[in-house]
């Protein structure tokens, strides 16, 4: 039995858009869904208390980040990583491959895994697929990513094409190492950058690996956003009804509306809490720079039309004054209220595909956004 199971619930007749349940042994979570990013074993500033409140259903954590640290070892001491940050919902944990390409500016890519530093000590790591599992299973999210390569935008066809093979060779050697195929699922992830031959290629290499779900890579890199559509269109009709797909890295409001038409169920990003750490917060009229002078005696919530525990309470005059002081309650603030709007979009999406009407929303959401 595999530890995740995805079910259709509806296709939005209008735009295509996937209404689902995933379910995983730490619960069942409604998609499409935006995953708040724990990268330290914490969503930054955030409670678990917190984080339900707002209806998060799943978080993202990260393999590299806490094999560092504390080390995996502690956490499975510990009793595994929900147990030990106090969340007892589902967990999803990227990789690493991802961050050592992101992090480190020395690394040396081997078909054996990747030799790189320590972003911090400077200290030689090596990661490969088997090291990868073997960290993921001893943090016992619900759901594993395979070990990957994200290659950069752009890379020649000839960078891509090795890339591409190889991160298959990696994620059969991920299915081999995995120790828990009946307590965690292990997602692949589809490369192929720009490339449609290669996006195909890396596709149909993957599905014949038979994983539990799919997450498609190496975009948000950089490439401009009319890019990532056209990727999308081409490869999610690629993969499998019955199975989730998971668009890694996107978090902007209209990315989430956009990959969701194009049949996308999961997404994650920082970008809510890191743009929240400089006093920018998301709005339903756009971007908001709470740190602005024009803020100063504006006692409006920062979003009129949020219903957050923030916006219900504070004044865009008091984050401001509390985000320019560096004092840790504003980006507390910024950042409640941040992932409270993409968790409430994403609600606004689902009703939206319920009701057959996700481009009419997608219209009215684009026209107030301004
Ligand atoms: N996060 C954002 N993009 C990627 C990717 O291509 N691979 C992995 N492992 N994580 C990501
Ligand atoms: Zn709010």
């Amino acid at each position: 039995m595999s530890a995740i199971r995805y079910e259709l619930i509806k296709t939005c007749k209008q735009s295509g858009a996937r209404l689902g349940k995933l379910h995983t042994p730490h619960g069942v979570i409604e998609t499409p869904i935006f995953m708040p990013v724990g990268t330290m074993a914490t969503v930054k500033t955030i409670s678990p208390d917190e984080l339900e409140e707002m209806h998060a259903q799943i978080i993202l954590s990260n393999t590299y980040h806490l094999w560092i640290r504390p080390g995996e070892d502690i956490i499975k001491e510990a009793g595994g990583l929900h147990k030990f940050m106090n969340w007892n919902k589902p967990i999803l944990t990227d990789s690493g491959g991802f961050q050592v390409f992101s992090l480190s500016k020395l690394r040396d890519i081997k078909e054996e895994g990747v030799h790189f530093r320590n972003h911090i000590s400077g200290e030689k790591l090596f990661l490969s697929p088997e090291k990868a599992m073997q960290i993921q299973n001893d943090l016992g999210p619900d759901i594993m990513m395979a070990f990957d390569e994200c290659p950069p935008h752009p890379a020649s066809e000839e960078y891509m094409k090795a890339s591409v093979e190889r991160t298959s060779r990696w994620a059969e050697r991920c299915l081999g190492a995995h120790a828990n195929p009946d307590t965690q699922g292990l997602f692949g992830i589809v490369q192929g950058g720009e490339y449609e031959h290669f996006r195909k290629q890396s596709a149909k290499e993957l599905i014949s690996l038979d994983f539990p779900g799919y997450a498609i890579g190496g975009l948000s890199v950089g490439e401009p956003k009319e890019i990532m559509n056209r990727v999308l269109e081409y490869t999610t009709p690629l993969l499998p009804d019955n199975k989730p797909r998971y668009l890694m890295g996107v978090g902007s409001a209209d990315s989430l509306i956009d990959g969701a038409i194009r049949g996308i169920d999961m997404f994650d990003c920082v970008l809510p809490t890191r743009i929240a750490r400089n006093g920018t917060c998301m709005t339903s009229s756009g971007r908001l720079v709470v740190r602005n002078a024009k803020f100063a005696r504006d006692f409006r919530p920062i979003d009129e039309k949020c219903d957050c525990h923030v916006c219900k309470n504070y004044s865009r005059a008091y984050i401001r004054h509390l985000v320019k002081c560096n004092e840790s309650f504003g980006f507390r603030l910024t950042s409640y209220h941040n992932l409270y709007f993409l968790l409430n979009l994403m609600e606004q999406v689902r009703q939206a595909i319920r009701e057959d009407r996700l481009l009419d929303f997608r219209e009215e959401y684009f026209e107030a956004y301004g």
